[in-house]
C-alpha cells in the first residue's frame, strides 16, 4: 500500500456513478418518488392482511355452516356413478355422512309391503279386481267421469299378492325364455310390484281391447282421457317413457297418490331426489 493510497480520501456518493452507489447511501433525487414506493408497499400489506382476513372468514363458514359445499349434486353422481344409477338417485355416498338408508332395489323395482286385505274392496262386480278403499273410490268417481264423456275404461289388473307376482314374473319368464333382466323391463319380481300395495291399476280402453297392456294403448281415447284428467283424481302414471327406474314405459299403469299413506309408500319408496 502506498502513501498516495493512504492518503486518499474515500470518494464522496455524488463521483460515483450512481449504480455504484449502494442503493441505501444514494442521494434520491426524488424524494417524491420515495415516499410513493413506501405508499405502494402499504397497500400492498393492507391487500394481503384483507385476502387473510376473507381466507378466514370463508374457513370458518364453510366449518360452522357448510357455506361452500365440496361438490354440486351433479359432481357428485359423476364421481360416484352407483349413486347415480340407483332408481332412487339418492344412495349415499361413501363420504357423506349422514344421509338415510335409501331402500333396495330389484332389477330396478323398489320393494312394497303387501296391503292388508281389510283395506281392499272390489273395483269390477264379479270381485276379480280390488284395490284399496280410498284408491278404489276415486278410480270408480274418475271412470264415471271419462263415461260421461263417452270413454269407457276396462280395468285388467289390480291388486296382486306376491303370490300372483311370483306367477307373473317367473312362469311368464321361463314360458317366454328371458332372462330375468329382460322380464324385469315389464314386470316387477314378487315382492317389488306396485300392484301389491293395492293403489296400482292396469288400465285399458273399452273400445279398444286390442291396445290393452300394449304401449299402443297411448294411441286410445282413454289414454289421453287418462293425461288429461287423471291428476284431477290423483293417479299419475307409474312408468312414463325413460322412467329413472329403467322399466319399460307403460301407458296403462297409474297409481293412486291422493292420501298420505299412497304418497309415502310411492314417494318414500323413491325417496325422491331425481
Ligand atoms: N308391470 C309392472 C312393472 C309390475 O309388474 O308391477
Ligand atoms: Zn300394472
Amino acid at each position: 500500500m502506498d502513501n498516495a493510497s493512504l492518503s486518499r480520501k474515500p470518494p464522496q456518493a455524488s463521483e460515483l456513478a450512481s449504480d455504484e452507489i449502494p442503493e441505501a447511501v444514494r442521494d434520491h433525487p426524488y424524494p417524491e418518488a420515495g415516499a410513493s414506493q413506501s405508499k405502494k408497499k402499504g397497500l400492498i400489506w393492507k391487500l394481503l392482511g384483507l385476502a387473510a382476513l376473507a381466507f378466514g372468514v370463508s374457513i370458518w363458514l364453510h366449518l360452522n355452516f357448510n357455506f361452500f359445499p365440496a361438490t354440486s349434486q351433479a359432481e357428485q353422481s359423476q364421481k360416484n356413478p352407483a349413486a347415480a344409477s340407483s332408481p332412487s338417485g339418492s344412495a349415499a355416498s361413501p363420504t357423506t355422512k349422514s344421509k338415510p338408508a335409501t331402500p333396495d332395489n330389484l332389477l330396478g323395482h323398489l320393494p312394497y309391503p303387501e296391503a292388508p286385505a281389510a283395506d281392499l274392496v272390489n273395483v269390477t262386480s264379479d270381485g276379480s279386481i280390488k284395490l284399496r278403499k280410498a284408491a278404489a273410490a276415486k278410480y270408480q268417481e274418475m271412470a264415471n267421469a271419462a263415461a260421461y264423456s263417452g270413454i269407457y275404461f276396462a280395468p285388467i289388473s289390480g291388486f296382486r299378492s306376491v303370490e300372483d307376482q311370483q306367477h307373473v314374473f317367473f312362469d311368464v319368464k321361463a314360458e317366454r325364455r328371458q332372462n330375468a333382466s329382460k322380464r324385469a323391463e315389464v314386470s316387477a319380481p314378487p315382492g317389488y310390484s306396485e300392484h301389491h300395495t293395492g293403489y296400482a291399476i292396469d288400465i285399458g280402453d273399452g273400445s279398444a281391447p286390442e291396445t290393452n297392456l300394449s304401449q299402443s294403448f297411448d294411441s286410445t281415447q282413454a289414454f289421453k282421457w287418462l293425461e288429461a284428467n287423471a291428476p284431477a283424481f290423483s293417479f299419475e302414471m307409474s312408468f312414463p317413457k325413460n322412467n329413472r327406474q329403467g322399466v319399460s314405459y307403460e301407458p296403462w299403469h297409474w297409481r293412486f297418490v291422493g292420501d298420505r299413506q299412497s304418497l309415502e309408500t310411492f314417494y318414500k319408496a323413491h325417496s325422491m331426489k331425481k
